[in-house]
């Protein structure tokens, strides 16, 4: 008999929280626009969209209907999606710091020491210490030898894959450890070797978090409190797996401070120590009048997040690289071409080459487009009562960027559907066109790893075109270009032949 009682009464609860939030979105009091929103259904709203996979396209085909920004509704939760470059310029540039929070998340706070990380922390003075510390370091590591180290590592990925033969392989692991490794030289100045078991455990373990953090049996429990009293599997191995990345993190930090000298700064960790050891000084007076404290969490947490940042994304833009140029084998032969043409046969090419190889960074911003691989970025909060487009908006807004559908938005891409890097060359103002690709989201909370990302993703496809051609297994065995949505945008698993340009090959994609 309880429970019936106890149904109707959550039920009626969450009617009233529904309707009140609703009419949060009423006209402004000073005569803003209501937000247009489907059609949805009682208590639940639009929680079955959800059951979508490919959500940003959904999102895409509501826009056709809305406009580019519309809200739902997942239980009491409301969300605004914005889906145009426009608007979301004008949320995230224009309007940064009304847009630069995010939402609370119980899971997240579970590991990062109570909320105290950068991907996922809220716009806060404590964060913002912490932002511009991660940035700085990253930026003090690209001003130090990275390119080399980089492009050291790409030939060192190629030599492996000319010892393997020319036999099918699945290459996404291979990028996934590289990608790993360097970010892992850059935070803790150790060179780790990538069949190094202990090494290979530690990268399983960050893409673990990842992949347990994003699994519906998680994510449920940020919306529905109830669920939280119930043992969960999912959310144990996930507190398992983040207890050993801390394990490994504290073990660096330990180890870095017992060596640490401020003459010397080795890598990004000696950055953060200094920086906190500075700090700490200055705080014991800030303490003193009650202001806040930065600590080792907050290191620790940066770290963690470079390290997560660092790995998988820029693996899985190249390894979409290689699918579609094994769909486009004519556009591999000309940027082979136009690297052997410009820089001749035995050099390979540096960052700084870029405007030489228009093709080649061509290449890489039409991937960064077509398979953004955050397409919904993080979701944003609202830190004041907002606009957009006119349309009001109140302070604590869950706001999601996507950025899938501002790559494919037809005011700015010419059949954005297609796979063509030459729009990039044909483009009235070639380098406008290369900002307007936004796969690293814009404004206050745009990935601080691009410039990273795109002189690896730049060496990296470099230096495997200069070697190889990217062929199917057998003719027409084609990789499927859908991929597979979820919190990262990744390819289904494919296998492709890496061949010499100096030997035959048989069975080529079609143009
Ligand atoms: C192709 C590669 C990459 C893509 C497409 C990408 C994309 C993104 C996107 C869309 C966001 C969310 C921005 C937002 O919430 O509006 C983000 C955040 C972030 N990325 Fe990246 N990223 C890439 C590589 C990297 C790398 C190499 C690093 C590490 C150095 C990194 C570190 C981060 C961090 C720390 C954040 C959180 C920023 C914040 O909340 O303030 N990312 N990235």
């Amino acid at each position: 008999m309880i429970y019936p009682a106890l149904l109707a009464l959550l039920l009626s609860l969450l009617a009233f929280l529904a309707k009140r939030r609703w009419k949060r979105y009423g006209p402004e009091p000073c005569g803003g626009k209501k937000l247009p929103s489907p059609p949805s259904l009682p208590l639940l709203g639009h929680l079955l969209e959800l059951r979508r996979q490919d959500l940003p396209v959904r999102f895409m085909e509501l826009s056709q209907c809305y406009g580019p920004v519309f809200r739902l509704r997942f239980g009491i939760q409301d969300v605004v999606i914005l889906n145009s470059v426009e608007i979301i310029r004008e949320a995230l540039i224009k309007k940064w710091s009304d847009f630069a929070g995010r939402p609370p998340s119980y899971t997240g706070d579970l590991i990062s020491f109570g909320g105290k990380d950068l991907s996922l922390g809220d716009y806060t003075p404590l964060w913002k210490i912490q932002r511009r510390l991660a940035h700085s370091s990253v930026q003090r590591s690209l001003r130090t030898n990275l390119e080399s180290l980089i492009s050291q590592e790409a030939e060192h990925l190629c030599q492996d894959f000319l010892s393997r033969g020319s036999s099918p392989m699945d290459v996404a692991n291979d990028f996934s450890l590289h990608t790993c490794k360097i970010i892992s030289s850059m935070t803790f100045g150790v060179l780790f070797d990538t069949k190094d078991p202990e090494f290979q455990a530690i990268h399983k373990c960050i893409a673990e978090v990842v992949r347990l953090w994003s699994s519906p049996r998680v994510i449920v429990l940020d919306s529905v409190p109830l669920l939280r009293k119930l043992p969960n599997a999912t959310l144990e191995e996930l507190l398992r797996m983040a207890e050993r990345r801390d394990t490994f993190v504290r073990n660096q930090l330990q180890i870095h401070k017992e060596t640490f000298r401020p003459s010397e700064i080795r890598d990004i960790l000696d950055n953060m120590i200094h920086f906190l050891q500075e700090r700490q000084q200055r705080e014991q007076s800030l303490a003193a009048e009650g202001g806040e404290e930065f600590n080792e969490d907050h290191v620790h947490m940066a770290i963690v997040d470079l390290f997560i940042g660092g790995t998988e994304t820029t693996a899985s833009t190249l390894t979409w690289t290689v699918a579609f140029l094994m769909h486009h084998p004519q556009v591999q032969q000309r940027i082979h071409s136009e690297m052997i043409d410009i820089l001749g046969p035995n050099h390979f090419p540096e960052y700084s080459d870029r405007n030489r190889l228009p093709l080649l960074w061509a290449t890489v911003s039409e991937m960064l487009r077509l398979r953004p691989v955050a397409p919904l970025a993080l979701p944003h909060a609202t830190t004041k009562d907002t606009s957009v487009a006119g349309y009001f908006i109140p302070k604590g807004t869950v706001v999601i960027a996507n950025l899938y559908a501002a790559n494919h938005d037809e005011m700015i891409w010419k059949n954005p559907t297609q796979f063509r890097p030459e729009r990039f060359l044909e483009a009235e103002d070639p380098k406008q066109a290369h900002r307007n690709v936004l796969a690293f989201s814009a404004g206050a909370r745009v990935c601080l790893g691009e410039p990273l990302a795109r002189m690896e993703l730049f060496l990296f496809l470099g230096h495997l075109l200069h070697h190889f051609r990217f062929l199917p297994p057998a003719a027409g065995q084609l990789p499927d270009l859908c991929g597979i949505f979820g919190f990262n945008l990744r390819s289904k698993p494919f296998q492709v032949r890496l061949v010499p340009w100096t030997e035959p090959g048989l069975g080529e994609g079609q143009e």
